[in-house]
């Protein structure tokens, strides 16, 4: 790798938004790792980059797994410069304890430096543009790609 150039990782970088951050950042001559849950628009968005002349490295899981995210930093050579996490839907409903456990965290001196915001405790829905009714029929999720 040329000395300089910026590593930037981007979750659920084959489609929408992801997408074109990803390749605008491989034309604009960043190193890509890639992230995404859906292989052909992965391997779509990889062979656009090649073509135009970038680079990019293809982590294929998804990455509200564990074990992606472990390939993802496997795959990023030294460090990262830019994260850009397009996808943070936990697709599901929380459990009271998902709350007490950040009203016990604020209540804490560990919070002391925290004033002033107010913290969504909603597993990504807020980013993920709502709840949607599954493609099943059955109930709802935040992560309509799943269901
Ligand atoms: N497009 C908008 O106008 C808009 C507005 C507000 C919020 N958002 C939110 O921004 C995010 C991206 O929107 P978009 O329009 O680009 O969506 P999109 O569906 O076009 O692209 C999402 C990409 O993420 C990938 N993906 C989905 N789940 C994944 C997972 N668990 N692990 C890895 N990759 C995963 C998909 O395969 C896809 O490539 C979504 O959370 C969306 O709700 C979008």
């Amino acid at each position: 790798m040329r000395e300089g150039t910026r590593v930037s990782v981007v979750t659920g970088g084959a489609l929408g938004i992801g997408g074109a951050i990803s390749r605008r950042l491989a034309a604009g001559g960043d190193l890509v790792i890639l992230n995404d849950i859906d292989a052909d628009a992965a391997a779509r968005a990889q062979a656009d980059i090649d073509a135009a002349g970038g680079r990019c490295v293809t982590v294929i899981g998804d990455i509200v797994e564990d074990e992606t995210v472990e390939r993802v930093a496997a795959a990023v050579p030294g460090r990262v410069n830019v994260l850009e996490h397009t996808w943070v839907p936990l697709a599901r409903f929380g459990e009271p304890d998902d709350y007490a456990a950040v009203v016990a965290f604020l209540a804490s001196d560990d919070a002391r430096f925290v004033t002033g915001h107010t913290i969504p405790v909603d597993g990504g829905t807020l980013a993920a543009s709502g709840w949607f009714v599954r493609a099943d029929d059955q109930g709802w999720t935040n992560r309509p790609h799943r269901a």
